[in-house]
């Protein structure tokens, strides 16, 4: 074998057999070299194995409306299980203070496209959890434009740049508001969806939009209808804060912390045991795990559209909320009965088999005094929210 050198540059001969040119001329040198010259090789080789064995590659998760309620614990939550998630909010009703530590994108699904597509390019990540949103189903009956333009258009902005990027795995935040009233209880995935408010519309037409998606382009979905997001974090550090208040749970605390004089119970001669509405309870950090095991799921097999009631299978009545935050405060509020509301149906319970059976997720944190003590911790240590205020413009 002829070895040529032309400057600083080897030349190999014709064929290159490098390797068996490498060990002739490790030969030459002398034996002891040899060895020394082949251990340090195998040692580079087993480095970078090593290396991919201990560190898997981390999967980046987009959060849109990450430093809302919900997602604001779902982002804790994906570190927790080993992602990294990336933020994307326009701070309308999120907190910047939630976010602290993550990687925060501030923009308008409904107008930042360009961002949009600029962090799907340059952050790859390998799913999207779309909770941006607007969430209150009675201004959405009063205000239907607002909803519309924003739950929709953003969502399709979203749609159109994951499909450019060809990003197919998104857990969507759907909600019981897509059963409208219902015609039994416990409500089940495929029964009757007729959403009473333009809200519960948006989530519909999404959660259609991604059935054809599906069929049309293998686009893997999960969409996770969520009954009564409610409580805190146990430490009392992460809570809900929305800028309009409009929940059972932080109103009736409101009344406990002399926020307001009194909580008004809407309705007591519903068809219930005490007489006022029940509704199915989840905890908040339970929520947040169910992002995950939808979000493992969609990685795992390629399934196409499903969708998942998030709940517990059980209710409390609104006189058991506000016997509770009574207990556990300790103060003595006062709770009056109001008039019926219209479209308030008497029970809404959730059937949870199948989120359990085919993503083996379960609520281990919402029964009632969990819920109310970690709420009321919460609402207690941060009695204005969180410190800024961006609130809303209505
Ligand atoms: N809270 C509940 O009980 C409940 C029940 C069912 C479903 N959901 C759904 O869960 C999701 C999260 O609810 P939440 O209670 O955390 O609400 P939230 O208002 O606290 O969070 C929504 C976040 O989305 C952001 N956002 C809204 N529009 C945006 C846009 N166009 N571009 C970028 N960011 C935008 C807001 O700034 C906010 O941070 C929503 O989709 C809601 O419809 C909530």
């Amino acid at each position: 074998m002829t070895v040529k050198r032309t400057g600083t540059v080897f030349l190999f001969p014709k064929g290159g057999k490098l390797f068996s040119w490498l060990i002739s001329a490790l030969e030459k040198i002398g034996k002891p070299f040899y060895w020394i010259f082949l251990g340090f090789f195998c040692f580079i080789a087993w480095i970078p194995r090593q290396l991919i064995k201990r560190k898997p590659k981390v999967k980046k998760i987009l959060v849109t409306g990450g430093a809302g309620y919900i997602g604001s614990f779902t982002i804790k939550a994906l570190k927790e299980a080993g992602f990294e998630p990336i933020i994307f909010d326009s701070l309308e009703a999120g907190h910047k203070e939630t976010v602290k530590g993550y990687k925060l994108y501030i923009g308008n699904l409904q107008k930042d496209k360009f961002l949009l597509e600029k962090i799907l390019r340059e952050e790859k990540p390998a799913g999207v959890i779309h909770f941006a949103s607007y969430t209150e189903a009675g201004e959405s009956v009063e205000k239907p434009q607002k909803y519309f333009i924003n739950n929709i258009i953003s969502f399709l902005n979203l749609l159109q740049a994951m499909m450019k990027y060809q990003i197919f795995n998104l857990v969507f935040s759907s909600s019981a508001a897509v059963y409208g009233e219902p015609k039994k209880v416990p409500i089940g995935e495929e029964d009757f969806k007729s959403p009473i408010n333009p809200y519960g519309e948006t989530k519909i037409m999404i959660e259609k939009i991604l059935q054809y998606y599906d069929k049309a382009y293998g686009f893997n979905s999960i969409a996770l209808r969520y009954f009564n997001a409610c409580g805190a974090a146990l430490d009392g550090f992460l809570g809900e804060a929305h800028p309009h208040e409009t929940h059972i749970i932080p109103l009736a605390i409101q009344a406990a912390l002399g926020q307001r004089k009194e909580f008004r119970i809407y309705g007591n001669d519903y068809p219930t045991p005490d007489g006022s509405c029940i509704r199915d309870y989840i905890h908040v950090i339970d929520l947040a795990q169910a992002h995950i095991v939808a979000l493992k799921s969609l990685f795992a097999k390629k399934a196409g559209f499903r969708a998942y009631n998030v709940g517990t299978g059980k209710g409390y009545s609104n006189i058991d909320i506000v016997k509770m935050i009574k207990k556990v405060s300790g103060v003595d509020f006062p709770s009056p009965f109001g008039p019926k509301r219209e479209g308030d149906p008497a029970r809404l319970i959730a059937k949870v088999d199948k989120i359990k059976k085919e993503l083996g997720w379960q609520a281990k944190y919402s029964d009632l005094k969990t819920i109310i003590k970690s709420a009321w911790k919460w609402h207690q240590s941060h009695p204005q929210g969180y410190n800024i205020s961006q609130g809303r413009k209505k």
